[in-house]
């Protein structure tokens, strides 16, 4: 007997007492009513089940995306990310400014996996044309194919570092062509949004974009693991500028790390001379005394007044280049292809 039977008989009996045959008899006696009746519901519910469907599915599409969107720009999305959603968020029409990443990079054995982590932390943020440039003649195919699967907008470019550069006394401008180029790629191809120099190998938190692109003119904001302060930072008292604090200050106007400060394009175009000096410890300085008209007031001061670190100058171990691979005893294996990957 199913369980529905047990209920009707226990509740006819319970109501009905001495009378349980006369009302037990009648309902166990029409099998092919209560079939019909268990259709019936069925069928009600299906109709149902379809009417809902009906409402919901001319929704569902935009919902989607507008989830998918939603999932793609908030912070805590983080392993499930895949290049597809990406793709999504960085197709979707830009109703917010664009923040231009401009990445100076050069081949050695840490260079895939600085890209990788800076890819991945870059596929968190909507609205965002990476410009990735390498110092070399030519662009190197697994930097060209890392960034193809990233998802993110990109172009990939290439200034190498002039000879007489390379002979300089004291070490050389690092980055300095590579960041020249992503201005005039920026100066030929954009005409709002805002330009920040990220080198390929510091620790960037999701949030520090949101900052980048609400500069109006130039924003600065602190940097964690600078020199023997262990931060650069602009001093704030009372929501004013009230000086620098850094290892370094010397002679410089602007006593920041390249990671430190963001200027919208607005501002760079009005500006066409603006470029960044190929002086060793003075590019920033020189890059933003570049800017005048601009005097440090007229920072706008970004992470909570200063108040939070948001990007850190990590510094990756340098790593001896790979030792050859004896290719008599390892030809038919897997260490062919891992080695094309490595330096
Ligand atoms: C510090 C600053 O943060 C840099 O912005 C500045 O360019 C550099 O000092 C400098 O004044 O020389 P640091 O960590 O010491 O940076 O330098 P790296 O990280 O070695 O290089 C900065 C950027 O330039 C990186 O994105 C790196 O990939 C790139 N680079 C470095 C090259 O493109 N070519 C090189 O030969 C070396
Ligand atoms: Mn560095």
């Amino acid at each position: 007997m199913a369980y529905w039977d047990i209920q009707v008989y226990g509740t006819a009996a319970e109501s009905c007492g001495d009378n349980l045959k006369n009302w037990s008899l009648p309902l166990r006696l029409q099998p092919h009513a209560r079939r019909l009746l268990t259709a019936c519901w069925l069928l009600a519910a299906v109709a149902l089940l379809l009417l809902l469907l009906g409402v919901f599915r001319s929704d569902y599409a935009s919902q989607r995306r507008a989830a998918a969107l939603q999932r793609c720009s908030r912070a805590a999305v983080a392993l499930a990310f895949t290049a597809d959603r990406c793709q999504l968020l960085h197709s979707a029409p830009p109703q917010q400014r664009t923040v231009y990443v401009i990445t100076p990079t050069y081949r050695r054995p840490e260079q895939l996996a600085e890209l990788t982590r800076l890819a991945q932390t870059l596929m968190h943020v909507p609205a965002l044309h990476w410009l990735v440039v390498e110092d070399a003649a030519r662009t190197t195919p697994a930097v060209a194919e890392l960034l193809a699967r990233t998802g993110v907008r990109y172009d990939h470019l290439v200034a190498p570092m002039p000879e007489e550069c390379n002979i300089l006394p004291g070490s050389k401008p690092r980055g300095v062509p590579q960041r020249n180029r992503g201005l005039q790629w920026i100066r030929a191809n954009a005409s709002r949004g805002v330009l920040y120099f990220a080198d390929d190998d510091n620790s960037y938190d999701i949030r520090l974009f949101e900052e980048v692109r609400s500069t109006e003119r130039v924003a600065m904001w602190p940097v964690g693991l600078i020199g023997s302060y262990g931060i650069s930072t602009p001093v704030v008292v009372d929501g004013r500028l009230a000086g620098f604090y850094d290892g370094w200050i010397s002679e410089r106007k602007f006593p920041v790390d390249m990671a430190g400060f963001a200027v919208s394009v607005e501002f760079l175009l009005q500006r066409p001379n603006a470029f960044m000096p190929y002086e060793t410890g003075f590019e920033e300085d020189g890059f933003l005394k570049s800017l005048a008209p601009f005097e440090p007031n007229e920072i706008e001061l970004k992470a909570n007044n200063c108040s939070k670190v948001l990007v850190w100058h990590t510094q990756t171990k340098k790593n001896e280049p790979s030792a050859p691979l004896d290719i008599k005893k390892y030809n038919n294996t897997n260490l062919v292809l891992l080695k094309k990957q490595i330096v």
